[in-house]
């Protein structure tokens, strides 16, 4: 080895020490250090509603652009919602939490195209507590729309997956929703 190569190597040995001194903020760990066992796979189905009309709705327009109303998409518009998510169709039906975040009008020329950005704040059994976060693109007229699921909480920790969303009921008189989900999650 000539002198300027072993002198080479000594820097990036240094370079890497250094470097390694200036991360021991982070450190590896074992997965059971966190109860971590085996990845399992959920599948959830629930159905959100998203009342927009009378007297209580779930959902409001919290923002808009100055061309929101003249847009032919709504463009800018923002609505902040709560919405129950409950085990059938009906709005009577067994509640089992929340979808609250936001969704906006996102697209200059296509009509009804979302960007959702929410939790699925859970309340039922096991997973109360829990929470999924949703971060997708939702074009509402399509038959299937398919949002990712970004991670998650509580029982969700260290979650991915992807949600599959299809209109159940839309009146186009009110703007009330009722959409079917089934979401397939990984997590431990
Ligand atoms: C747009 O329309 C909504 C609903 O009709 C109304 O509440 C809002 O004030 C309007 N916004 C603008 C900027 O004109
Ligand atoms: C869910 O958890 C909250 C807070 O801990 C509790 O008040 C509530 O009763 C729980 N709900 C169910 C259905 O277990």
């Amino acid at each position: 080895m000539s002198a300027i190569s072993l002198l080479s190597a000594l820097s990036i040995l240094s370079l890497l020490l250094l470097t390694g001194e200036s991360q021991d903020f982070t450190k590896r760990i074992p997965k059971n250090s966190l109860g971590l066992k085996k990845e399992k796979l959920s599948h959830l189905h629930f159905y959100f509603h998203d009342i927009v009309s009378g007297r209580h709705p779930t959902a409001v327009r919290v923002a808009s652009a100055a061309i929101t109303n003249t847009s032919s998409t709504g463009f800018g518009a923002v609505v902040m919602i709560d919405d129950p998510l409950t085990v059938g169709p009906e709005p009577g039906s067994k509640q089992v939490g929340r979808a609250q975040g936001i969704y906006a009008s996102a697209s200059l020329s296509e009509a009804g195209t979302l960007l959702m950005v929410l939790n699925y704040a859970f309340t039922e059994g096991k997973y109360n507590g829990s929470t999924l976060s949703i971060l997708g693109r939702n074009p509402v007229f399509s038959a299937v729309r398919e949002m990712p699921v970004v991670g998650g909480s509580g029982l969700f920790r260290f979650a991915r997956g992807y949600a599959q969303a299809r209109t159940h009921f839309f009146d186009l008189k009110t703007g009330d929703a009722v959409v079917e989900y089934n979401v397939y999650v990984f997590h431990y």
